[in-house]
């Protein structure tokens, strides 16, 4: 299919944290890289003129830590800036001027889900819209009514297959990489079933709190932060069966059709917990249950995984920040070598943050006259050094119209489904201690089918 470049690099929300944090940053990673440089024009409604924000550019790039001026420079000369509210379509008329040349913007709306009406009507209105792209920012919506709103919004003016919601987990080299692991082995797809697979966890953790970010959080809590996105996404991918043929579209059904399959979750097989100290944050209620962490079961209604747990467990304030995947194999059928019943059964291990790394889990022969053994890790480690961030690497798919690692609408709109009778029915949240690994009930979680197993901190693996 003919993907045409886009033309033109416009945001909305310029000055705000997320272009501060992400955007700049990676608009200058590809330049730097040697990409083609497309005029970048930032908009927001703050009162400021280009020279302030191409101040703000670099002072984004020199955060990020690699600044090189002459390249720099290159990113600065195409840069423009048009201020103006996004209620007012004069705003629009004057970036109808600014886009002059350009038939095939892309638009990414780093702004409020409050404010994407007005941004597309206006683009619409001006002529901004045809020929043109969104990207689109998580959360899309609070629960599946308003993830709907969102889209029939953006539908209004933007056919889906213009539209790109970045979450930026899929950017992640190592998130790719488990989706290569799974479809380029052969010797994989065997055993990735319920014959072979006890159950799965998926665990995300985070050392630090809500860093100074209480009021957003109150809004949000873990399941909607990172469960209904990020953690399902990779369930999607490890689960997912392999796509025919090599259009995006071939991999969007494929995960879709997972999508659908996920059982919407139990309330009562979810622990919610608060670490202790979270309602005296700034911007926390005194009294908030919202929770900071989430354990949980979910279960996959396809041949392929039916009767196998998936555990999710996501939390601030835990013992270390990592996040892994483990696929837990069942143990052999018969104990050819006695006293190795505690042994653990074989396992691939995928970690996906803060490092890389793929390791296969096996059983050898420890030295010595008896025939006992112990358990070994097969383990890949990859070098992330020249690794594009998740933004660069999703920004320049979107421009060159690549869908591949975008969620569209109907796969959002079911992860919405999976989570909603939680949101809508929360069991009681548990304080926790901050450092632990998140309140005691979470054990229950995978009670009868083992222990959770707690990623290790950072290199400091076999
Ligand atoms: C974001 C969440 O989407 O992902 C944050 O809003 C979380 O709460 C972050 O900390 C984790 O992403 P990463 O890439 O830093 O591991």
């Amino acid at each position: 299919m003919n993907r045409p470049d886009s033309d033109a690099f416009v945001f909305f929300g310029a000055t705000g944290d997320l272009a501060y944090k992400k955007i700049f940053p990676a608009l200058y990673a590809m330049v730097h890289r040697g990409g083609p440089v497309i005029p970048v024009i930032g908009i927001a409604r703050a009162g400021w003129t280009l020279e302030r924000l191409i101040e703000r550019a670099r002072e984004a790039v020199l955060h990020a830590g690699d600044y090189e001026p002459g390249c720099f420079a290159k990113l600065a000369e195409r840069m423009r800036y048009v201020d103006g509210d996004y209620a007012d379509p004069a705003t629009f008329a004057r970036l109808r001027e600014v886009l002059a040349g350009a038939s095939r913007p892309i638009h990414y709306l780093a702004i409020p889900p409050s404010l994407f009406a007005d941004v597309v009507r206006g683009l619409a209105a001006a002529g901004c819209a045809s020929g043109a792209r969104v990207i689109v920012e998580k959360p899309f919506g609070r629960d599946l009514p308003t993830a709907q709103a969102l889209d029939r919004t953006l539908h209004e003016v933007f056919p889906e297959a213009s539209i790109f919601r970045i979450d930026h987990y899929l950017g992640k080299e190592a998130v790719q990489n488990l989706l290569y692991f799974r479809f380029a082995n052969a010797f994989l797809e065997p055993v990735w079933n319920r014959h072979y697979v006890k159950d799965v966890q998926i665990t995300m953790a985070e050392s630090f709190g809500v860093q100074g970010r209480g009021a957003f959080y109150e809004e949000v809590g873990a399941v909607r932060d990172v469960v209904q996105n990020h953690l399902l996404q990779v369930t999607a991918l490890l689960a997912m069966d392999a796509p025919a043929g090599h259009e995006p579209e071939a991999m969007q059904a494929e995960k879709l059709r997972l999508f659908r399959a996920m059982r919407p979750l139990e309330p009562r097989e979810v622990v919610r917990g608060q670490f202790r100290g979270y309602r005296q944050e700034p911007g926390v209620a005194p009294d908030s249950q919202v929770e900071t962490f989430a354990a949980l079961r979910l279960h996959i209604d396809t041949w392929r995984w039916a009767g196998v747990p998936f555990y999710i467990r996501a939390g601030k304030c835990l013992p270390v920040t990592a996040t892994e995947v483990t696929v837990n194999l069942r143990a052999p059928p018969l104990a050819v070598f006695g006293g190795d019943d505690a042994m653990p059964a074989n396992r691939f291990r995928f970690r996906l943050s803060p490092e890389v790394v793929i390791a296969a889990g096996a059983l050898v022969k420890r030295n010595g006259e008896e025939m006992h053994g112990e358990p070994v890790e097969l383990v890949v480690r990859h070098q992330t050094v020249t690794e594009k961030s998740p933004y660069e690497r999703l920004l320049g798919d979107a421009i060159r119209g690549d869908t591949s690692l975008f969620t569209q609408d109907d796969s959002v709109e079911a992860a919405w489904r999976v989570v909603d009778p939680v949101l809508r029915d929360p069991q009681p949240v548990v304080e926790y201690e901050p450092g632990s690994w998140g309140p005691q009930a979470a054990h229950a979680i995978v009670d009868g089918e083992g222990t959770w197993h707690d990623p290790a901190p950072e290199r400091k693996e076999v």
